[in-house]
């Protein structure tokens, strides 16, 4: 039977055999009080609150936990079901204190809603109430656990979603408290979403402690722009400023969850730091001035370094992979216009002239269903939270992971991790290519004829021969393998050969965005580093920080800092370098502060409104650029809004790499190997300015992590320092490697 009638409160309705009552009630608009029950989350039935009548069953039954059959007559509103609802409510309420007035969740409690309806405005208990002292669980989140109503859905949330389960129950009884296990407190990248799913007050969040009553706010829908996935999310706000933000849904992209990076980055908006007033450098002095004097500055600065002696090809355009699609579009065309094709967004590549193209061929909410996943070169957890969140979703249901990497990561998930060193990345794909063509009677191309493929690379190969589902990731560790763009190919070619799908999450943000808006040099343009390493006269630079954004750090320092070279920044936050190398200072807005688009790794282009307005004198960068064209007297740029970019940019062909490069194994380097990241929380400048999440235990990250043997080799032990990073021994790093998580900036310490 596909379908059953069932009778709520005398209306006949169609369900699933077996459906949960609560899922009907709650598709049919029937109002059901509930506490402990989460759409996303298992059934606890722990807090009784859904109790409903069914016809023939003598005692109250939950809808959360009673599977209906046909022919089934329930109740949710007669005398009995309103009267064991109210008997739970003034259960639940004799312990739960009367804070309301100054407890944070006051107006989006779901208790406090819950008690109007069901509650009884003159209590029956006369008793002192339970106390339980709050636990210090970390800067992210405010614990008042006196208000917990015992739901269990942070313990579930742990167990079942983030895959920590940091937070549970001890004692019996009247003595049951929720508590974290541990004494660091939680650590979760997820942990956020711990206070979104707490009915009541209990979980808080600590940034926003006694900031504002809900109904104060208004919210905004946006977007995330710290990774390639664009969680859907919430920016509240009041007063034209950021107050929180809170998760939105999107069952494609992000289900109902968001990383805490994205939940917490908006605190960096109010940071001291922000760059507010327009500034030109005269005799070496910075001088706030007006708008119009500064991009007349700028404009004649560009005209006579660069333009008006006709050596546009010595002027370069670069900007942070964090800006938006329309940003990325307008700066291109203006520079195009005026002919320049120095245009680049990829700054943290050592080797641009062989890059990594690999398309991402599989849909987010498709990775639950894989049942077979290669990880190559990622710290997944931190680095890709929503997509690790899927990925364990699959291998709950039975998906083998598998990962190569420089050392073993926690993924939370069951993983079998292969500590390789990068240099042997190549070499074991090759191994599996091998195995994988061999089984499909194709024969071997020449790069691969003389390799003799390892027992790690038949084990792969086995495993994705076996798969139906298999999908390969390809991670942010693996840009600046010397091999990178030979290792991308050969995922692309076992993929082609199982059947299965790639992932490429190499790169950040809103790269995808950058290619989209051909934010990339043709005709001969000079990419990044060739930018630095060239004779430039000018620059033209979107909300770069080159101490943390550039691969060659202190090149791009040296190139920008050259007395001839007329730098015009446009920057959300001020910084020392910038102001050392740049000619004219531009304050733009950051994220939430302007509209446009991020085109994630589905390929969607999400759009998003400006939530508040900038702060002071700064204009949203798609503005400026816009100005900045009309002052150089360029056709093509009368645009009233974003929307009329948007558009524009919407017609344009998404460009296309050259996918055919001739694959090479033979570059190997044998020096000691070092992956230098920056930690999960430094990775752009809005992360870097957000108070709380910089002194979390992820935001502290801040070590280099080698083997025993490579320690030894270089003559290090626990408390010195590798490349200014403090040095932490640990046995499951490859051998002759380091892997560098720094929440520093990199000038003068990863360039040699
Ligand atoms: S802290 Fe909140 S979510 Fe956790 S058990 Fe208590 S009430 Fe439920
Ligand atoms: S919601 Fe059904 S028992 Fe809690």
């Amino acid at each position: 039977m596909d379908s059953i009638s069932i009778e709520i409160d005398g209306n006949i309705v169609n369900a699933k055999p077996g459906e949960r009552l609560i899922t009907i009630t709650d598709r049919e608009g029937i109002s059901v009080p509930r506490f402990c029950y989460h759409k996303k989350l298992s059934v606890s039935t722990s807090c009784r609150m859904c109790l409903v009548d069914i016809e023939g069953v003598p005692k109250p039954q939950t809808a959360c936990s009673t599977p209906v059959s046909d022919g089934m007559k329930i109740h949710t509103q007669n005398e009995k079901a309103k009267a064991s609802q109210k008997a739970v409510m003034e259960f639940l309420l004799i312990n739960h204190p009367l804070d309301c007035p100054i407890c944070d969740q006051g107006g989006e409690c779901e208790l406090q809603d819950v008690a109007v309806g069901y509650g009884s405005d003159v209590s029956r208990f006369s008793e002192g109430k339970r106390v339980v002292a709050p636990s210090d669980i970390g800067p992210l989140i405010q614990t008042d656990m006196t208000r917990c109503i015992h739901c269990t859905r942070c313990v579930r949330f742990g167990s079942e979603i983030a895959g920590i389960m940091e937070m549970g129950g001890t004692g019996r009884g009247e003595d049951l408290k929720i508590e974290p296990f541990l004494a660091e407190g939680i650590t979760s990248e997820l942990s956020g979403n711990m206070i979104d799913v707490c009915p009541v007050g209990a979980l808080t969040s600590k940034p926003f402690r006694y900031e504002l009553r809900s109904w104060q706010m208004a919210s905004a829908d946006s977007v995330a722009r710290h990774d390639l996935v664009g969680s859907n999310l919430y920016a509240q706000t009041y007063k034209g400023l950021v107050k929180r933000v809170v998760s939105g849904d999107n069952e494609l992209v992000n289900e109902t969850w968001i990383s805490d990076r994205d939940r917490f980055s908006y605190e960096g908006l109010a940071h001291d730091n922000r760059l507010l007033l327009p500034q030109i450098k005269v005799e070496g002095q910075w001088k706030e001035v007006e708008w119009n004097v500064a991009l007349d500055f700028a404009i004649k600065g560009l005209n006579k370094n660069a333009l008006n002696s006709r050596k546009a090809h010595k002027l370069g355009g670069l900007a942070s992979s964090t800006a938006t699609t329309e940003e990325f579009y307008l700066m291109q065309k203006m520079l195009r216009e005026i002919g320049c094709e120095n245009i680049d967004y990829r700054l943290n590549i050592n080797n641009l002239d062989d890059p990594i193209h690999l398309d991402s061929n599989i849909k987010l909410s498709d990775l639950e269903c894989v049942d077979n996943v290669l990880v190559i070169g990622a710290n997944l957890r931190l680095e890709q939270p929503m997509i690790n969140l899927r990925l364990r979703k699959a291998q709950l249901a039975g998906a083998t992971i598998s990962a190569l990497n420089v050392k073993a990561f926690d993924y939370i998930h069951k993983t079998n991790h292969s500590t390789v060193s990068p240099n042997e990345i190549a070499t074991i794909l090759a191994g599996a290519l091998k195995v994988i063509l061999k089984n499909n009677s194709l024969e071997a191309p020449s790069y691969i004829a003389n390799i003799n493929p390892s027992e790690l690379s038949i084990n792969l190969a086995d495993k994705l021969l076996d798969s139906e589902r298999s999908v390969i990731v390809l991670g942010e560790h693996v840009i600046n393998n010397t091999q990178a763009a030979s290792i991308a190919q050969m995922v692309a070619e076992i993929a082609k050969q199982v059947n299965g799908k790639t992932l490429n999450v190499t790169s950040s943000a809103n790269s995808l965005g950058a290619q989209h808006a051909h934010f990339l040099p043709k005709n001969k343009g000079m990419n990044t580093n060739e930018m630095l390493a060239a004779d430039m006269s000018a620059f033209l630079l979107l909300d770069i920080y080159p101490e943390y954004d550039f691969h060659h750090s202190n090149s791009a320092v040296e190139a920008l800092s050259k007395e001839d070279v007329f730098v015009v920044s446009l920057n959300s936050f001020n910084n020392e370098l910038v102001a050392q190398y740049s000619d004219v200072l531009l304050p733009m807005a950051a994220m939430y502060e302007t509209s446009g688009s991020h085109v994630n790794i589905n390929h969607d282009m999400q759009s998003f409104a400006a939530a508040v307005k900038a702060p002071e004198e700064a204009k949203p960068a798609w503005k400026i650029l816009k100005v900045f064209a009309d002052l150089l007297e360029l056709q093509g740029f009368h645009y009233e809004n974003i929307t009329q970019v948007s558009e524009e940019l919407k017609h344009q062909k998404i460009y296309k790499y050259k996918q055919d490069i001739a694959i090479e194994l033979g570059k190997k380097s044998s020096a000691i190997e070092t992956i230098w990241m920056h930690s999960a929380y430094h990775s752009d400048a809005l992360l870097r300015h957000a108070k709380s999440l910089s002194s979390s235990k992820i935001g502290q990250i801040n070590s280099a992590s080698m083997n025993t043997a490579t320690a030894k080799e270089l003559s290090l032990e626990c408390g010195n320092t590798y490349l200014g990073v403090p040095v932490v021994v640990s046995d499951t790093v490859a051998d002759r490697c380091v892997f560098v998580s720094s929440n520093k900036s990199t000038h003068m310490g990863r360039e040699s």
